[in-house]
């Protein structure tokens, strides 16, 4: 490659002919450095390069986290990003000490070491010990060519590659390119991309060690993980900013925490929207709708929302109702209220273009100037489901806030969140599916972009208005919002889901790695079609869909509109027996779930987790797509084939504990299972101390009996239970109960202690049902405090003793002596 790079003035290399590496024609390679400054801005510190007309800031964007920003004509644009969260956590600058050698400059802020060579223009990321973690490609130093920019980093024979969000296809991203540009893609397959979001942050994991690069570019950007070449890996974009973040680890777990400190986590959903969701496009007319909510209850299938898809509107448009359809809208709200569901809405972001007809968001909207622009300045007019529609100008404030208050009616009737599809935004009737990349979008400052800029971002700005919009409607109670279309840090506003996938055994099995990738992208509160969108599933199909969907993030099920029904209880007795049993099992591990889901909000750490987010030295798991982790205690291997001839179970690290049986298995153990159709391998880490609670049939229904803590004794054992009022914001003034559980076992005791850290919020429980595992023997004595008691309960079958603590809200220790 080198050869066909010519030096020219100005320390310019340029490319002057494609080369054998596949790069195109006419990048302009950056070259020589020829001066070095100290650049400070806020609490960036770090340098700024100068090779001919091109400067590159090389900053310490705070503790761990290193900015690279290059400006190829000199002049760095307004610093801004749609991405990064309004007020960063956790940013601590420490101090950067920079040595400008001959040859290079070395860099070193806390963790991360920079070195950046000279001549020409290479950086390279190390750690303290001097272990290289990121490099640039020697024979292609970063380029642009127009408006387009684009890196090239050195790809180690032996490093994987996680994240970009809802890509489908395997978890670990080596070996394929993608390209990031929200696309509606009904009935998306294996190998679709691009798909509905755009999260242009990946994991380097290697060995155990793990960094991380959050290319903050909304443009149509590209990641190629060794689809063009063996040994170097590159990203870029079609325009926009070279802007990227190396983010140091060691650990995975470290860069996601680091990554949403930066873009922000999702705030804590309501506890209704960890239940069971039925949804279909479209349950209408008004009878049907109660009949799918009475059925649930009739048939004891627990469960917390109905959806209303888009056939609930007047034409299709949004804020709107069809009351031929829906005679007693209102009412069948408030009814669905009293019986414990809540009511999501759908309202896409088109508005009809509806004249003179008292529509009042397309009046209000033209009155408002609240639309998007064609170049000519005349209004843009696509079709969507309403037929024709305008597009309301999501990056303005005063638009965004002018949307936020169309929910004013909705939320007065009692609806409970919102969906805001189609947000791509989706098109119809055109080849690419958008809107023209010429139209305008406003900015506050009085500025433009065109759709090349705001694309990716314009689903994230629809679910910004929208969440905004509620928190100042719902007076203290916590939005929920479910948007298709990403950017970077649409978490902070919105849950999502895989969009529309098929109902097929792949399609199955593609949804846990997909979840997964978004999770450790920053996106929590994630969850698929249960079933499958297109299509309709076989009985078994919707059975094991119902089985890992009950410990995904997001638990709804929907399908298309024509498809034949998929509620619970379509395929007979036998099959719904055994969905009710998946979803009482979510309900009654809702005390695990929100505490992980707290845990989520407030470190970023997903709920539902990739092996090697917990085991980064198991390298075994680096390529398992089938297995995931609920928090850190539960490990699900789903059964996501038709003919189960046997599944092989690698257990993670540690030992495990059957949750059916409550049989201990060792790490080492090779187990292989026939799954029968009610059966979805679960199993609790030894040392996890997992609360459970008795099955509602709903969320705002108060549990009959004791808070459940399954102790399954094993090493550094511990767990917690976070509870507030679940639906209120007042959990932000401490208003919480969390208690902090761990044991301590020896072969012929066992000890376990509760204390409790806040206890600002009283749970419905007041005693705690104990049921400590791996009981061989029954125990000599028992004791709460030092008071021995006699009401214990040894099961010699399921090795089990069982006993309750009464006052348990209050800090207590128990003895077992074996
Ligand atoms: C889109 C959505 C789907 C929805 C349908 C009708 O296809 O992805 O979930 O049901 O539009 O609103």
């Amino acid at each position: 490659m080198t050869s066909l790079v010519r030096r020219i003035g100005m320390g310019l290399l340029v490319c002057a002919l494609g080369s054998a590496n596949g790069v195109a024609q006419g990048w302009q390679h950056i070259g020589k450095v020829e001066r070095v400054e100290t650049f400070k801005e806020g609490l960036q510190n770090g340098v700024e390069l100068t090779a001919g007309q091109t400067k590159v800031r090389v900053t310490q964007f705070y503790n761990g986290v290193i900015r690279i920003r290059v400006a190829p004509t000199g002049h760095f644009p307004k610093d801004f990003s749609w991405a990064l969260a309004e007020t960063p956590l956790n940013y601590i600058s420490g101090p950067v000490q920079i040595h400008d050698e001959k040859n290079e400059v070395k860099m070193i802020a806390g963790p991360v070491h920079v070195s950046i060579a000279k001549s020409p223009l290479l950086i390279t990321f190390s750690d303290a010990s001097g272990n290289v973690l990121l490099a640039d490609e020697p024979s292609l130093p970063m380029a642009w060519d127009g408006p387009r920019v684009h890196v090239w980093k050195k790809m180690p024979p032996d490093e994987n590659y996680y994240g970009l969000g809802d890509k489908a296809g395997p978890m670990n991203r080596r070996n394929r390119a993608f390209t990031n540009w929200n696309t509606d893609e009904f009935g998306w397959q294996e190998s679709s991309d691009p798909l509905y979001k755009t999260i242009p942050f990946f994991i380097g994991l290697r060995k155990g060690i793990a960094y991380g690069v959050f290319f903050d570019n909304t443009y149509r950007s590209s990641f190629d993980f060794g689809k063009e070449a063996r040994d170097y890996f590159s990203f870029g974009a079609e325009g926009g900013e070279l802007n990227y973040y190396f983010i140091a680890g060691p650990e995975p777990k470290k860069i996601v925490e680091q990554y949403t400190a930066m873009t922000g986590r999702s705030p804590l959903p309501p506890l209704w929207s960890l239940g069971y969701q039925q949804c279909r496009y479209s349950y209408y007319p008004e009878s049907r709708v109660r009949e799918i909510v009475k059925t649930l209850r009739d048939k004891k299938i627990p469960a917390d929302v109905i959806y209303l898809d888009i056939d609930y509107q007047q034409g299709y448009a949004p804020f709107t109702i069809n009351r031929e359809y829906f005679p007693t809208f209102e009412k069948m709200i408030s009814d669905f209220r009293a019986q414990g569901f809540h009511t999501i809405l759908i309202t896409d972001l088109h508005i009809k273009k509806d004249t003179n007809h008292g529509y009042v968001p397309y009046d209000s909207g033209t009155k408002n100037d609240a639309f998007v622009k064609n170049p000519d300045g005349s209004i843009y007019v696509g079709k969507v489901w309403p037929g024709d529609s305008v597009f309301p100008d999501f990056t303005l404030t005063r638009v965004r806030n002018w949307w936020g208050g169309l929910y004013k009616d909705f939320v007065a009737m009692g609806a409970a969140g919102f969906w805001n599809d189609m947000n791509e935004p989706s098109v119809f009737f055109r080849a690419d599916k958008t809107m023209p990349l010429g139209t305008v979008h406003r900015l506050d400052d009085g500025t433009t972009i065109d759709h090349r800029a705001a694309h990716n971002i314009f689903g994230m700005e629809n679910a910004r208005a929208t969440y905004e919009g509620l928190l100042k409607l719902q007076a203290g109670e916590r939005p929920f919002v479910l948007t298709r279309a990403a950017y970077s840090g649409a978490q902070r506003y919105a849950a999502t889901w895989t969009g529309d996938n098929s109902s097929t055994w792949n399609h199955l099995k593609m949804s846990t790695p997909m979840l997964m990738s978004m999770g450790i992208s920053g996106m929590p509160l994630v969850g698929d079609d249960i079933g499958g969108f297109a299509g309709s599933p076989t009985p078994d199909l919707l059975t094991r869909w119902f089985e890992v969907g009950a410990l995904n993030p997001i638990y709804r099920d929907h399908t298309a509109k024509g498809t034949a029904d998929q509620e619970p209880w379509v395929h007979g007795p036998e099959h719904e027996a055994v969905r009710r049993k998946y979803i009482e099992l979510r309900y009654r591990l809702l005390p695990y779930l929100y505490t992980v889901t707290e845990e989520a909000a407030r470190t970023g750490i997903p709920m539902m987790r990739p092996l090697f987010l917990e085991y980064p030295q198991a390298q075994e798991f680096y390529g398992d797509d089938r297995d995931f982790l609920l928090g850190r205690d539960l490990f699900v291997a789903p059964v996501t084939t038709e003919m189960v001839d046997a599944e092989d179970i690698s257990l993670p690290p540690g030992d495990w504990y059957d949750f059916w049986t409550g049989v201990r298995h060792a790490h080492e153990e090779k187990i292989q299972l026939r799954p029968r159709l009610d059966e979805m391998p679960l199993y609790v880490r030894a040392g996890a101390i997992l609360p459970m609670q008795p099955v509602v049939q709903n969320t705002g229904e108060t549990p009959d009996g004791p808070l459940q803590l399954h102790v399954y004794p094993g090493d550094d054992c511990r767990g917690s239970l976070y509870q507030d009022d679940g639906h209120t914001l007042a959990y932000q003034k401490g208003e919480i109960l969390h208690i902090n559980y761990s044991c301590s076992a020896s072969s012929s005791s066992i000890s376990i202690i509760s204390s409790i850290e806040s206890n600002a919020f009283k749970p419905w429980w007041n005693n705690s049902a104990l049921t400590i595992y791996g009981a061989t023997a029954a125990p000599k004595e028992v004791r709460i405090g030092d008071r021995a008691i006699q009401d214990w309960h040894f099961d010699a079958q399921a090795h089990t003793v069982t006993l309750t603590v009464p006052n348990a809200a209050k800090d207590w220790n128990v003895r077992v002596q074996y």
